[in-house]
């Protein structure tokens, strides 16, 4: 028997009414490296797929009757739709050949075979199946790498944006994306393209408020060679780059009102013209834009124009403030907290605490999901990557700043998420990041630091800001690697001096 690697091995599926073909393909397929299971007739084969898997099927299609193959065919699909099926149908007959691969037939062979056509074949399939394991490998690796793909969100407020994702995203409807910073507009946006049929075509994010003034035509549509000094070659802007696929107006109430003009001609004739050429250009672009301005406001005041403000809200959508959803506040810091762990969520779900978690819910996130995820990755950090409780979390979040205790704003859900009790009351004044560290009341102010504490947190945030990146951190702080390493080292020992 050949040596082949057990992954290229395949269990194949023999079915055919002839005796003398049935005993060639059960001594030939093994010595090609493969298994091989056979079937005299159609029967048998339908009860075989129906409790054995296979990675191809070999089938006669001329059995007890004509059609007897495409009834084993139509079986095997249903219940194994990835079993690669090829059909060998006599000489002449290419019209049952043709309603064979319109029931998802690989390919079909034509009677009589020779055994290196055979031996072709399955290697065409052993390939289909190799890029098919590799398509997903790469894509499963995409996915850890960008963190748990799509929207977290399952409260009653999002219930509405998780419903229009999945009535809007797959259409080429234009979409305006609203709501406070950090609320998640640009996962919305990438949750759009995913579900659209422009998912395997690029998405193009453009900050219209990060465009340089005097290059931003060019950057949006491009420019010709000579247009402009300095521009000694042909240049793609981003509307022709995202051709085919999606681009992502981003902080579209920063667009000066020049290029408002520009961009309302591609949405109205659906051309672009490159800087300096004279021929306008087609592309086929689906545009998503999103801002944290009222753009109606801008309308009235004169800053945004009403016509185009028109033709990108062709679908709108508005994402509530985090303080609305407060439902979804545990399971976005569960899958923040392992995107920064860079593991999967069900090994760091237990690490926060139920005190973090009911210091989280009753926190007004100014910032929204944002403040949540980095407030995740500070404790991350902070902890040590060990238990998050609220001494882990920043000190904005744990300390009241008035001397009054801070309301509860969390408001009574019905029924409140039974392990966070609402009656949690904020935790005696730690002194962040130290656990147990003395604090002196001002009264008034809340817990004062030491200089060497506010330093030290400061430390952290730019460290934590930098991706744990010792060296753009101590290029940020203005000091040396060596200072660096020595204060981290120095809080780490406090810190676990601290906790006892
Ligand atoms: N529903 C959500 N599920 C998972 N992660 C989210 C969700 N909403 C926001 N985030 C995370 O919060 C952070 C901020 O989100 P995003 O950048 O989409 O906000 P934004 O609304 O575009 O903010 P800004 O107006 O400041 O640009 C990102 O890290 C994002 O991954
Ligand atoms: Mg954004």
């Amino acid at each position: 028997m050949a040596t082949t690697p057990a992954h290229n091995r395949l269990r194949i599926l023999f079915v055919d009414d002839e005796t003398h073909l049935r005993e060639f393909m059960r001594s030939e397929l093994p010595r090609l490296g493969h298994e091989v299971t056979v079937c005299a007739d159609s029967k048998a084969g339908i009860e075989t797929v129906k409790k054995q898997t296979f990675d191809a099927a070999i089938l006669d299609m001329r059995m007890e009757h004509d059609k007897a193959g495409l009834q084993v065919l139509a079986a095997l699909k249903q219940v194994a739709p990835d079993t690669e099926a090829v059909i060998m149908t006599g000489y002449g007959s290419t019209e049952t050949a043709v309603e064979a691969l319109r029931l998802g037939a690989f390919d079909y062979l034509t009677k009589p075979c020779k055994l290196t056509d055979i031996e072709a074949l399955l290697l065409r399939i052993q390939e289909k199946r190799r890029l098919k394991h590799k398509t997903a490998a790469l894509e499963s690796r995409v996915q850890a790498a960008e963190g748990p793909a799509g929207l977290i969100g399952a409260s009653a407020a999002m219930v509405p944006v998780q419903q229009f994702i999945q009535r809007v995203g797959p259409t080429d409807g234009r979409v305006l994306i609203t709501g406070e910073t950090g609320t998640g507009k640009e996962v919305v946006a990438r949750a759009l393209y995913t579900a659209s049929k422009r998912a395997d075509m690029p998405f193009v994010p453009v900050n219209c408020g990060a465009l340089t003034q005097s290059l931003a035509e060019s950057q949006l549509f491009g420019h010709k060679k000579g247009a402009f000094t300095g521009a000694d070659k042909d240049h793609k802007g981003f509307f022709e780059v995202a051709n085919g696929g999606t681009l992502f107006l981003d902080e579209l109430g920063e667009l000066d009102k020049n290029l408002q003009v520009k961009l309302l001609r591609f949405l109205e004739a659906g051309e672009i013209q490159r800087l300096g050429e004279s021929q306008p250009i087609t592309v086929d672009v689906r545009v998503i834009s999103a801002t944290n301005k009222d753009l109606r406001q801008m309308v009235a005041e004169g800053h945004f124009r009403e016509d185009l403000l028109y033709r990108l809200n062709m679908f709108h959508v508005h994402l509530p403030p985090l303080r609305d959803r407060r439902e979804d506040i545990p399971e976005l810091a569960r899958h923040a907290l392992a995107r920064h762990a860079k593991r999967p969520v069900e090994s760091v779900a237990h690490l926060i605490t139920p005190e973090a978690f009911q210091v989280m819910v009753n926190h007004e996130f100014k910032g929204n999901v944002r403040e949540l995820v980095n407030a995740m990755e500070y404790a991350w950090i902070v902890s040590g990557g060990g238990a998050i409780t609220p001494d882990y979390l920043p000190r904005e979040m744990v300390a009241p700043r008035a001397a009054a205790p801070v309301p509860m704003a969390y408001p009574v859900p019905a029924p409140a998420p039974a392990a966070y009790p609402v009656a949690y009351a904020a935790p005696p004044a730690p002194t962040l990041p130290f656990p147990g560290a003395p604090t002196t009341d001002t009264g008034a102010g809340g817990p004062t630091k030491s200089l060497a504490d506010v330093e030290m947190e400061y430390i952290l945030q730019v460290y934590a800001k930098n991706g744990m990146n010792k060296q753009k951190t101590s290029d940020e702080l203005g000091i040396s690697l060596k200072t660096l390493y020595n204060k981290l080292h120095k809080y780490e020992e406090e810190r676990q001096r601290r906790a006892g």
